[in-house]
């Protein structure tokens, strides 16, 4: 097994958090404990993945279907996301991040949208850690609004349709001039994608595991990346050819 400075350390890596509500549960708390734990969580493992040199990490924050969840709890999220994205500033000024939202934002009130943009401008210099948040993300949905963008482009003659390839795609895309993930970690149990990066993890390395998001700390960060490792050597790299 290999540790610590001889692993080879992913250069993107994304991940699903889940299991909050399941893990409050589990402990006789709300749903929105489970949120709160998960979002303190969300801050250690920032700094986490920073220190074993990680570029960069994309979070599933709130989904486009997560809007079906109760008014209470999805207030609840709202409060919490208003909170983070305001202490977000401090966090990215000590880890040197820089920080963007992916995800169709017009649908959360102003107040958010406003501080999406200040936090985004505010640490667009920063280089160190690049940390995108999916927020009301869904990949069919970027997808579409891409598409969207891309149509009127050519209709309005910036570009013809025989220009269009992977790569014009990709710049269409809320990630564009981000590279795609290395390996995408989902916690508490459920091995599906819900939406998430659909392009974008073509060729990454899936790691599954049990534990729910409040309880993934650095020793299961390791462990996910040690698995990734085992793999990478199986096949002598991660990208097929
Ligand atoms: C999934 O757990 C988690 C969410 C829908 C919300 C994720 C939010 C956070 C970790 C905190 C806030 C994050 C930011 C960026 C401020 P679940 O509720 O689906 O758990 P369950 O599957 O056990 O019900």
């Amino acid at each position: 097994m290999q540790r610590g400075a001889e692993m080879k350390i992913p250069n993107h890596i994304a991940i699903i958090l889940d299991g909050n509500g399941r893990w409050a549960k589990a402990k006789g708390m709300p749903r929105g404990y489970g949120h709160v734990k998960g979002c303190a969580n969300l801050e250690t493992i920032c700094e986490d993945i920073k220190d074993l040199g990680v570029k960069y990490l994309t979070v599933y924050a709130f989904s486009t279907e997560n809007w079906k969840r109760s008014k209470e709890e999805v207030d609840g999220l709202m409060k919490l996301f208003r909170n983070y994205l305001k202490k977000c500033k401090k966090i990215s000024e000590k880890n040197k991040m820089r920080v963007k939202v992916i995800g169709d934002i017009s649908a959360f009130d102003k107040d958010i949208q406003d501080s999406v943009t200040e936090l985004e401008e505010f640490s667009k210099d920063y280089d160190e850690l690049f940390f995108q948040i999916a927020l009301n993300y869904g990949s069919r949905d970027e997808i579409v609004r891409g598409v969207r963008r891309l149509a009127r482009d050519a209709a309005d003659g910036k570009l013809v349709p025989e220009e269009i390839n992977e790569k014009v795609f990709e710049s269409y895309l809320d990630t564009a001039g981000i590279p795609d993930p290395d390996l995408m970690i989902r916690t508490s149990g459920e091995q599906r994608l819900s939406n998430y990066l659909l392009w974008q993890l073509a060729y990454t390395e899936f790691y599954f595991t049990d534990v729910a998001w409040p309880d993934f700390h650095k020793p299961e960060l390791l462990q996910a990346i040690e698995k990734y490792n085992e793999r990478d050597r199986r096949y002598g790299g991660v990208k097929e050819a």
